[in-house]
């Protein structure tokens, strides 16, 4: 899988791609990861990414100009794909253009206004072969980037963030652990939180006891059966505790809804 980020601080996020398992997927060529600055894309001598917003008020918005420059540049990349068409003759047709013979990639804008990322979100962008993450700053990007830039808009949840940055880490990581073969043991997502439904139970290893406090009996009993019900109940316990939003509806006393 490919992953383009484009952003006007790609040495943020150049540390945090190198290391762990992201890290070592990136090396192995499971997972290209990109990062581009939007400045490369700027064509002032003070490569200005931003203006006064219309209207007037306070802060500064990103340039539309500036974001749909980059985003044909990422989309029409020829090391991954056809390269752009001729400019159309036509001067007013200034749409933002697509690869040839395809569609352009999934084109995820981070934004606080953004579709809540959940597992379900996380599934279907790692079904993609592409995709270009696109990290706004300031008070906000030029509506136009969001009418015609973005395939989707994401946000990580409900506060405010200086950027997108994060944010496009959090779908990095989360997206990559679904490509296959990164993850050493390809069983290890599924019986995890949020995959099942479920959070996770809880996990002991050495020492069998720390400070007085022991582990479960059930785990050193060697009784398989025993130990997956331990772990069922447990996680359903801890789900109906702290996340009784992720339990199924519950049915009535005879079975009705
Ligand atoms: Cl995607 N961006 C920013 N700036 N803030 C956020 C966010 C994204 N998601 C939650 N807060």
């Amino acid at each position: 899988m490919r992953i383009d980020v484009l952003t006007i601080f790609p040495e943020y996020l150049a540390g945090p791609l190198d290391v762990s398992l992201l890290g070592r997927a990136r090396e192995q060529g499971l997972l290209d990861v990109r990062l581009h600055d939007l400045r490369e894309w700027a064509t002032d001598r003070h490569r200005t990414v931003d203006d006064a917003p219309y209207g007037g008020g306070a802060g500064m918005v990103m340039r539309a100009d500036v974001w749909t420059a980059a985003a044909e540049a990422v989309w029409n990349d020829a090391s991954a794909g056809a390269r752009l068409p001729d400019p159309p003759d036509d001067p007013a047709a200034d749409e933002v253009r697509f690869r040839a013979g395809g569609e352009r990639p999934r084109t995820v804008l981070l934004t606080p206004r953004g579709r809540p990322l959940d597992q379900r979100l996380v599934e279907d962008l790692a079904a993609e072969d592409r995709l270009v993450l696109c990290c706004g700053r300031y008070e906000g990007i030029d509506e136009r980037v969001h009418e015609t830039v973005a395939t989707d808009e994401v946000s990580i949840g409900d506060y405010v963030l200086w950027g997108g940055e994060v944010a496009a880490l959090v779908v990095v990581e989360a997206v990559s652990r679904l490509v296959p073969g990164i993850m050493g043991n390809a069983e290890s997502p599924h019986d995890e939180s949020f995959t099942s439904g479920l959070l996770e139970y809880p996990q002991y290893t050495r020492p069998a006891e720390l400070r007085g406090r022991g582990i479960p009996d059930v785990l050193t009993s060697g009784d398989h059966g025993r130990v997956a019900a331990w772990r069922r109940e447990q996680a359903q316990a801890l789900t109906r505790a702290r996340r009784p939003d992720l339990l199924p509806p519950e049915e009535g006393p005879t079975g009705d809804v």
